[in-house]
């Protein structure tokens, strides 16, 4: 288990008191200046050493992400971006940073702020996060009290944090949509190249990061890169908010190594699978976008991004959902690729036509009404969609329904036999012809 001295998030059940008072007697706000004093090429270096891959559930590296800014401030300014949209299916580890250690990303702004030149920093945040937002602005507040953050401020660069509510759309979490969003415009995501770095919000340059990539960056610059790359794997270096929810004793959202075994994290800190750890019929180990992995090859499970990618899933926002073997897994899946279908916001064909399409078909599957060459139809057009489209919500619409196929294919089998024996033999079954 993770050390308790190794911790980054030491309040993140809300025990203590979760304001600058607090925060400063965690260690927060400690040394702010010094770091910044190191210079924008020091923290960019640290960041890289320390092996930080995004929070947000692409894993890019942080570090090379802030240093694909421009070096100097040209005249149109720079902007930092913190996408607190966290609306991933299952996933809530943003909320507890923002409600309970609200202190580590407004320092993490500042910081994160001055790395990649902007005096300026915008946290979008999900529309339903009402309580979340109100704690994020009054720690803001405090900053700006003590002269943390503000004009001439204590840590000699001048930072504003402006935050930002959403109106509740799934796709305002990808970052160019988020950008769209935060202009007033409908949020439909972009074309890219350009990307944001170049041409980001109202046209300049600008960094889109997650709240908890954000979050561990002063306690990374205070300890160093070396003393963060030296925790979790190789590649897959650090500490991590994971969620356990679904058929657990306890959901919960806990701090582990990246690496950590599935079966560990589930039964140290969840209490189990409901029912003992035989009654596990499978997990989505990373929010509803990435496939699932049925119970037999969680035994051993490494839960990080390279191991959970050489499985066929993904490591994704670290939000696990657990299912047990009362689970409907087929109409499990379904109600998944409603929801993407839902939340699709219509720009390219493949998307739009194709979320629609296979949550029709998904739906007749759970049923059991659908011929079972189907099944490979309806997994050929979810590799039509997938990477065909401008933003990752297809392939997150895709990769469920491909898990399913890869590793349940008998249970559909089983439920179409069933219904095909149960049906009146004067009604055709339909077929997926459209
Ligand atoms: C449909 C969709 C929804 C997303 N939602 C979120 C989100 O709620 N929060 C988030 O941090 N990233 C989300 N992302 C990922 C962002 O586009 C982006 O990769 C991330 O904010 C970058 O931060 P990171 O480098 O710190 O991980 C989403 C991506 C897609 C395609
Ligand atoms: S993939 Fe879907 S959500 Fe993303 S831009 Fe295209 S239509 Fe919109």
């Amino acid at each position: 288990m993770l050390k308790d001295q190794d911790r980054i998030f030491t309040n993140i059940y809300g025990l203590h008191d979760w304001g600058l008072k607090g925060a400063m007697r965690r260690g927060l706000w400690d040394g702010t200046k010094g770091i910044l004093e190191n210079g924008r090429d020091w923290i960019i270096e640290q960041m890289k050493a320390s092996g930080l891959r995004g929070r947000g559930g692409a894993g890019f590296p942080t570090g090379l992400k802030w240093s694909f800014m421009p070096k100097e401030i040209g005249e149109r300014p720079h902007y930092l971006v913190v996408n607190a949209d966290e609306s991933e299916p299952g996933t809530c580890k943003d909320r507890e940073i923002l409600r309970h250690d609200p202190h580590h990303l407004v320092e993490g702004c500042l910081i994160a702020g001055f790395a990649v030149g902007a005096h300026t920093a915008f946290i979008y945040v999900r529309g339903e996060y009402i309580r979340e937002r109100e704690r994020l602005q009054a720690a803001i507040d405090q900053a700006y009290e003590a002269k943390l953050i503000g004009k001439n401020n204590k840590n000699s660069w001048d930072f504003d944090i402006v935050v930002h509510h959403g109106a509740g759309a799934y796709i305002c979490g990808e970052e160019t949509a988020l950008l769209e969003s935060l202009e007033g415009k409908k949020g439909q995501p972009r074309l890219k190249p350009p990307f944001p770095a170049n041409v980001g919000l109202y046209g300049c340059p600008s960094t889109v990061n997650n709240v908890e990539s954000i979050a561990v960056a002063p306690t990374i610059l205070r300890r160093g890169g070396a003393w963060f790359s030296g925790l979790g794997k190789p590649n897959n270096t650090g500490t991590k908010l994971f969620g356990l929810s679904g058929h657990v004793e306890r959901s919960c959202v806990v701090e582990e190594e990246l690496g950590v075994p599935f079966r560990e994290l589930v039964e140290k800190h969840a209490g189990g699978v409901r029912g003992g750890w035989d009654n596990l019929l499978a997990i989505i180990p990373g929010g509803a976008s990435v496939p699932l992995l049925p119970a037999s090859e969680c035994e051993d499970l490494e839960m990080a991004f390279d191991s959970l990618k050489a499985k066929q899933s993904g490591l994704g926002t670290a939000a696990v959902l657990v299912m047990d073997k009362s689970t409907d897994v087929v109409k499990a899946i379904a109600r998944i690729s409603y929801f993407f279908k839902h939340e699709s916001c219509g720009q390219c064909t493949p998307c739009r036509e194709g979320t629609g399409w296979v949550w029709r078909v998904m739906e007749r599957m759970a049923r059991g009404e659908a011929q079972k060459s189907e099944i490979d139809t309806l997994f050929n057009v979810t590799k039509q969609v997938e990477g065909h489209t401008i933003c990752a919500l297809g392939d997150a619409a895709a990769w469920p329904i491909q898990g399913l196929i890869r590793h349940f294919r008998p249970e559909i089998e089983r439920r179409i036999d069933e219904f095909t024996r149960n049906a009146d033999p004067a009604e055709a079954p339909l077929v997926a012809v459209e």
